[in-house]
């Protein structure tokens, strides 16, 4: 046993369609809904099921049920039911044909329905409004991580070893000062406008749910700062990376996100002459237990200062210094191993700067 799952996860998630409406799925929400509709489609949210990564990932580990919990948990989204299982840690359920699965809304992967349907009723932030669907406030869902944590977990207390790690590693890890953490106040940012077009504007979280498939996301959370220092022939450059825009750590998520600090000098020819790649991820044994390794990400608001060192020379002394941040979504190491095709890059820079260390004074 590697790990048993956790009963948040256990079970697919059996939601009824409310009154009025015909169906559960997110293109009869966005016939009324249509602003909050295109923000969610370009959101990782709507292609849980149908990105590619993903598909490749879930074959390679068995196509095991309980990672449908969370990238479709909709019974109807799913092709097999169950409400039993044959082992104690809950990960070999007994599998019956579902009559009602639907192949579309499974495509949909997190569906509005996941977040907004409680007792046949869509739940929203304010309650008193003039909707042709039964309504049900929670003021506490414009704020904070009650609608999040159900896969997106944090590490604490509450995870045993076992129950540690979900199945693709995902943890948030949160320093907000003791507080709530308030995801919806970063990855839905307000707006003002109607829900629905022609009705009263009102306070709305935008749907966006930025990660770090939008560099402008991860962008916004890394500060970098470089220093020269020189002594006689020796040079130092202290680069400072810190994360000053979220509260989990940078990056987040499956443990396969990393971030690199790449330094390179190069000579008068344009010739590599040295060459420095560092890495912040978080390293996890996965067998025969789960435990966390290390974690080499930078946590919110703690500088973190690299050395890159060299000496000026006197016949050829090095000419350009480049300083490159990039973000992974993966390596190549695992792309290869899991088989996973794609024209898409699975990385890009977050920071870039070349310097020339001529014109440098100094
Ligand atoms: C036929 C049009 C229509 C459809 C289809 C529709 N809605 Fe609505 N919805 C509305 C209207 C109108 C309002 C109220 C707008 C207002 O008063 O500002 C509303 C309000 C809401 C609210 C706010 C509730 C609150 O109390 O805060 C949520 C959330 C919501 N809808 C979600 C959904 C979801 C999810 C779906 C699909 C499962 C859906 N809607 C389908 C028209 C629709
Ligand atoms: C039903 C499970 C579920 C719930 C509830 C949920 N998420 Fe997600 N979320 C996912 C899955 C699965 C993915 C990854 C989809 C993929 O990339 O295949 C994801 C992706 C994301 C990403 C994007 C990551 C990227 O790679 O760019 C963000 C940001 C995010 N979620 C934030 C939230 C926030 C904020 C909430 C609460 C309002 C929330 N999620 C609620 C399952 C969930
Ligand atoms: C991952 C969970 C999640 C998914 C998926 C999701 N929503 Fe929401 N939705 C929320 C949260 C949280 C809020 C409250 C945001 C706020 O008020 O800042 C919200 C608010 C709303 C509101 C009220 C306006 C507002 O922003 O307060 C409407 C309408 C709505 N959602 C419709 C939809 C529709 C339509 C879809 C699918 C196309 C959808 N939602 C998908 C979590 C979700
Ligand atoms: C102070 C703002 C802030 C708060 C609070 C915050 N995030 Fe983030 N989040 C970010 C930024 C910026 C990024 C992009 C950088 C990164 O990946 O760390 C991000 C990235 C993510 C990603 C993308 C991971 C990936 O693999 O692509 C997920 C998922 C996520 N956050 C979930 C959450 C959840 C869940 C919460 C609440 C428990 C939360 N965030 C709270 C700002 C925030
Ligand atoms: C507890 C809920 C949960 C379960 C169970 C789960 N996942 Fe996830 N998964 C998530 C969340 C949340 C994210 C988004 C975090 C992020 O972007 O790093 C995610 C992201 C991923 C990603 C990254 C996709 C991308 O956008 O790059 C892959 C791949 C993945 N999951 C595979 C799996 C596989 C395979 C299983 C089953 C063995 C599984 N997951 C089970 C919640 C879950």
């Amino acid at each position: 046993m590697i790990f048993a799952v956790h009963e948040n996860f256990a079970y697919p998630m059996r939601v009824e369609v409310p009154k009025g409406l015909n169906s559960l799925s997110a293109e009869e929400c966005g016939s009324c809904h249509a602003e909050i509709y295109k923000e969610w489609s370009q959101s990782m949210h709507s292609k849980a099921w149908s990105d590619r990564y993903y598909q490749t990932e879930f074959r390679y580990d068995g196509s095991t049920p309980v990672c449908k919990n969370c990238h479709t948990p909709l019974e109807n989204q799913q092709k097999y039911s169950y409400t039993e299982f044959r082992d104690r840690d809950m990960l070999d359920p007994v599998l019956k044909p579902n009559p009602n699965f639907d192949p579309k809304l499974q495509n949909e992967g997190v569906t509005c329905a996941v977040c907004h349907i409680q007792n046949g009723k869509i739940v929203g932030p304010f309650g008193n409004v003039n909707a042709p669907h039964p309504v049900k406030a929670d003021p506490a869902m414009s704020s904070g991580s009650k609608y999040c944590l159900k896969c997106h977990t944090i590490a604490g207390k509450r995870w045993d070893t076992f129950y540690k790690i979900p199945p693709c590693g995902t943890i948030a890890e949160i320093k907000a000062g003791g507080n709530e953490p308030d995801c919806v106040g970063c990855h839905m940012p307000p707006a003002e406008r109607p829900l629905v077009k022609g009705f009263e504007p009102k306070r709305v979280g935008r749907h966006l749910f930025h990660g770090g498939h939008h560099p402008d996301k991860v962008k916004s959370a890394l500060s970098v700062e470089y220093e020269k220092e020189v002594d006689g022939d020796s040079v130092k450059f202290v680069i400072t990376l810190t994360n000053i825009g979220t509260y989990h750590y940078l990056p987040t998520g499956t443990p396969d996100r990393h971030l690199t600090l790449e330094l390179r000098l190069f000579g008068q020819n344009g010739e590599l002459i040295k060459e420095k790649i560092f890495k912040m991820k978080r390293y996890i044994l996965w067998r025969p237990v789960i435990a966390d390794l290390w974690d080499t990400r930078l946590p919110y608001d703690e500088p973190r200062k690299f050395v890159f060192g060299f000496r000026k020379g006197k016949t050829s002394p090095p000419r350009t210094l480049e300083i490159s941040v990039r973000y992974h979504l993966l390596d190549e190491a695992r792309k290869k191993k899991i088989g996973y095709e794609t024209e898409e890059p699975i990385s890009y820079e977050v920071y870039g700067k070349k310097l020339d260390l001529q014109r440098e004074s100094g």
